[in-house]
Order: structure tokens, then C-alpha cells, then sequence
């Protein structure tokens, strides 16, 4: 069987998650990871679930001429410089034809578009790595209820939603790094999902049209003094000097080309979800039939209570994020398939290994980046945004938002 053979910048939190979806899909190799902190860990990890050898390179050009594609799983601030190096590489006639990049494409309209740019100028494959899309559940909502659309009518109305309590890593926290708060960081998640699962079965990705954004983001939780000061003792961002936030919600309107008919994806995102670890949250409502999926829901729980709680291993091993380790837990086994990552590996490994684009590709990527942007630009004028306008989509290639500028504290209080 012909194999992928893959080679990772970042070695983080999301590319251990990756390795292990990797694990479930039988034609990839993790064949290098590009020296940075916890390349040796993720390696030995990859060796006992046999994806290796894995060799760690010192550069990005080194690696692409011993692999076929490269993910992108590096900070959102080191995406651009990564992909220059990729082409660079190709160009001089390196081995590697694809590359995947997790969410989000860019911190801005400018900044996808030169992934895109690159890609394309690189004569690269590529797939923007959005796993919601790619959930099992997502697609077996759509298989069971294909009849239902067909003799009813497509669904007018999707709700999404991603929650927990606030990022691992500094760099997260830090507007000006990451791009934002949780709409940058997590709205991009949920806004492709509810675009995506409104859309009527078997028509393209971008068949509904955008029409309109109307957002809200506000600091609700980490802008208050105590919140603020452990954000700033334990991951050294001031959010009394450059806050971003920590919840958004809004509702992208589309348009049915054909039918005229105007449809509703409704978005919200937290970084303030106190309660047992990370949820996703998705539901949609068609003519007279309904889907909803509810990560925090498992046929597994588990009770740890007081007196056994020392003895708790991690508790990240139950759920991501999780906030608790004892008393009745939601237990997920399998997180890297639950959350659609073995999934967006499998599509991206056939598409790839047949010569195509897999189901997602940059150009997509970018069309989900000038959503969140409308939403930063809505949120900020606090009025909505039109999509129709040719103005305003001339306006969202060089807008920054001002909570990315590092200038929140002129929008959230
Ligand atoms: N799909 C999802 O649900 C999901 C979840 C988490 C993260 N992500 C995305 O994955 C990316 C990485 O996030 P993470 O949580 O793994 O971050 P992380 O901070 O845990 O890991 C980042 C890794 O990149 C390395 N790195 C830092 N600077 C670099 C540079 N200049 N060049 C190359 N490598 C560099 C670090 O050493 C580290 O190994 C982000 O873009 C994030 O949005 C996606």
C-alpha cells in the first residue's frame, strides 16, 4: 500500500492530537517533525504507534525533500514564514506536493490570501484542516437525514458552538499573536461547521451565499480583576493593557442561489465554559426534522470521588480542557476521531495520494477567514455587515480587527 509520508512543523498540543488520528488512518507515516520543543516526545510517541521512522530535521527545506506533504501545526504567527519556506523548497525541487494547515488559514484577509497565494504559486496540494466538518457525526446527520432534504427541503436554520475554559499556551491569550480572542481562535471552528452542515446536501462547499454578519464579542470573564491577574501570573498576558475576548455570537445569513431563500447559521464561542471540559455543540432544524450533537454527552462516565481523588493520572486523558478530576466525569475514548481529526487525515491522505486537493482546500480556508473578519468588523461597529456590498468586501482584504491590533481596550471594557 502506497503511504503519505508526512512531516510536521510544531510539535505542540494539536500535532499529538494529529498523531493519534494519524494512528487510525492505515496510508500515513509521520516520517519528520521539525526540531522545536517537543519534537523528541512526539517522535518516541509516534515510534510506539508505529507511524515512524521518525527522523527530527532541523529545517523546514531539509524536511521537504523527504517528505511528501507538510502540516502546518506551528502557532498562527508562524504559519506565513513556514509556507515561504515550503515553496522556497519546492521550487528548488524538493519532494513535497502538499500541505495541510490547520485552522485558522490566517490571522486576516491579507494573511490567507498569501497561504493561498503560496499554494498556488508552489503548485502544492492542499487542505485547510477544519475537523468539525469532517466529524463523524456531522456526516451521518447528513446520510440519515439525505431523504428528508430531498422530499422537505434543505435546513434554514444550523446553531454552532465551542466552549471550554480558556487555551494551554500563552501565545493564545496574546490578541496580537494569535489574531484575537476565542471568534479568531474558535469561531472560525464553529462558523464553518454551521455554514457547511446548512448547506443542501450535494451542492458545493460555497453554494449558500453570504449575505450578512452581525456579531457581538465581549469580556465577560477574563477582563475581571481576579481573572485578570492569573491570566497575567500564570501566562504573562496583561488584559488590563491588550484584552481580547472571551465570548462571541452572532448569525451569518445566507442566500439559496436558486430558490431565493434566506437561511441562518447562528455562532457562539467561549473561552469562559466553566463546567466539565471542552464541548461542541451543533444542532440544525429543516422542514419538519432536526439533528443536534452534543460532545459532552458519552456512553462513558466515570466517578472518581473524594477520598480516591489524589490518585487521579491526568485528567486530561478524559476530555480536552477538562476542569475536573473528580465526581461524575465525561469520559471521551477516542477524541481524535470524535472530534473529526482522523477524519480530515483520511480525506486529505486519498485526496492527496490520487493527485487532488482534498474536500477542503486553502481557497476555502479564506472564505471562512472574510466571515470571521465580517464578524470583528460588525462586533466592532456594532451593526451589520453586508457581504453583497462590494465596498465592504474591498474593505475586509486589508482590515485588521482592532482587538488583533492589540487595541481591544478602545472596543471591550
Ligand atoms: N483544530 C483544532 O481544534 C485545533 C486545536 C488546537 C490548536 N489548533 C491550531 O494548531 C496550531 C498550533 O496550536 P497548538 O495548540 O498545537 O500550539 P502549541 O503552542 O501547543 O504548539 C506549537 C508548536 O509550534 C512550535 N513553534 C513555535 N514557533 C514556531 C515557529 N516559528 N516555527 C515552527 N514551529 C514553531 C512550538 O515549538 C510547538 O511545538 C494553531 O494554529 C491552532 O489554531 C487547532
Amino acid at each position: 500500500m502506497k503511504k503519505l509520508k508526512v512531516g510536521f512543523v510544531g510539535s505542540g498540543f494539536i500535532a499529538e492530537f494529529q498523531i493519534k488520528a494519524m494512528a487510525q488512518v492505515r496510508a500515513m507515516e509521520l516520517t519528520g517533525i521539525l526540531k522545536r520543543s517537543g519534537a523528541e516526545r512526539l517522535a518516541s510517541m509516534a515510534e510506539e504507534l508505529d507511524l515512524g521512522p521518525t527522523k527530527i530535521f532541523s529545517s523546514i527545506t531539509e524536511m521537504a525533500n523527504a517528505v511528501d506533504a507538510i502540516a502546518l501545526y506551528c502557532p498562527n504567527y508562524a504559519r506565513l514564514e513556514a509556507m515561504e519556506e515550503i515553496v522556497a523548497a519546492r521550487k528548488a525541487g524538493a519532494l513535497v506536493y502538499a500541505v495541510m494547515c490547520d485552522k485558522p488559514l490566517g490571522r486576516n484577509m491579507k494573511e490567507a490570501r498569501m497561504m493561498v497565494r503560496l499554494a498556488e504559486e508552489g503548485k502544492l496540494l492542499t487542505s485547510y484542516f477544519e475537523n468539525q466538518i469532517h466529524m463523524k457525526a456531522i456526516t451521518s446527520q447528513l446520510q440519515q437525514l439525505a431523504p428528508q432534504q430531498k422530499s422537505m427541503g434543505p435546513l434554514s436554520l444550523t446553531r454552532s458552538a465551542e466552549e471550554h475554559a480558556g487555551p494551554h499556551m500563552p501565545w493564545f491569550w496574546d490578541p496580537t499573536k494569535q489574531g484575537g480572542g476565542v471568534l479568531s481562535d474558535m469561531g472560525c471552528h464553529s462558523i464553518a461547521v454551521g455554514w457547511y452542515a446548512l448547506n443542501p446536501i450535494g451542492k458545493p462547499l460555497t453554494y449558500l451565499e453570504p449575505q450578512s454578519v452581525t456579531c457581538e464579542v465581549a469580556l465577560l470573564k477574563w477582563g475581571q480583576p481576579q481573572w485578570r491577574e492569573k491570566l497575567l501570573r500564570e501566562r504573562g498576558v496583561d488584559y488590563s493593557k491588550t484584552p481580547a475576548e472571551d465570548f462571541a455570537t452572532g448569525v451569518v445569513t445566507y442566500k439559496n442561489p436558486e430558490t431565493g431563500q434566506r437561511v441562518k447559521a447562528q455562532f457562539t464561542d467561549s473561552w469562559m465554559f466553566d463546567k466539565q471540559g471542552l464541548r461542541l455543540f451543533m444542532d440544525g432544524m429543516g422542514p419538519g426534522y432536526a439533528f443536534e450533537i452534543n460532545t459532552l454527552v458519552s456512553p462513558l462516565s466515570i466517578f472518581i470521588g473524594d477520598a480516591a481523588s489524589s490518585q487521579v493520572a491526568d485528567q486530561e486523558t478524559a476530555l480536552e480542557k477538562s476542569t475536573a478530576s473528580r465526581g461524575l466525569l465525561a469520559v471521551q475514548p477516542n477524541e481524535a476521531d470524535l472530534y473529526g481529526y482522523v477524519d480530515e487525515n483520511l480525506d486529505a491522505t486519498r485526496s492527496f495520494l490520487r493527485g487532488q486537493h482534498a474536500l477542503l482546500p486553502f481557497t476555502y480556508g479564506l472564505e471562512i477567514t472574510r466571515l470571521v473578519m465580517a464578524a470583528y468588523l460588525s462586533a466592532e461597529r456594532k451593526q451589520t455587515v453586508d457581504l453583497t456590498d462590494a465596498k465592504t468586501r474591498e474593505e475586509l482584504e486589508t482590515y485588521i480587527p482592532l482587538i488583533q491590533q492589540g487595541r481591544g481596550l478602545e472596543q471591550l471594557c
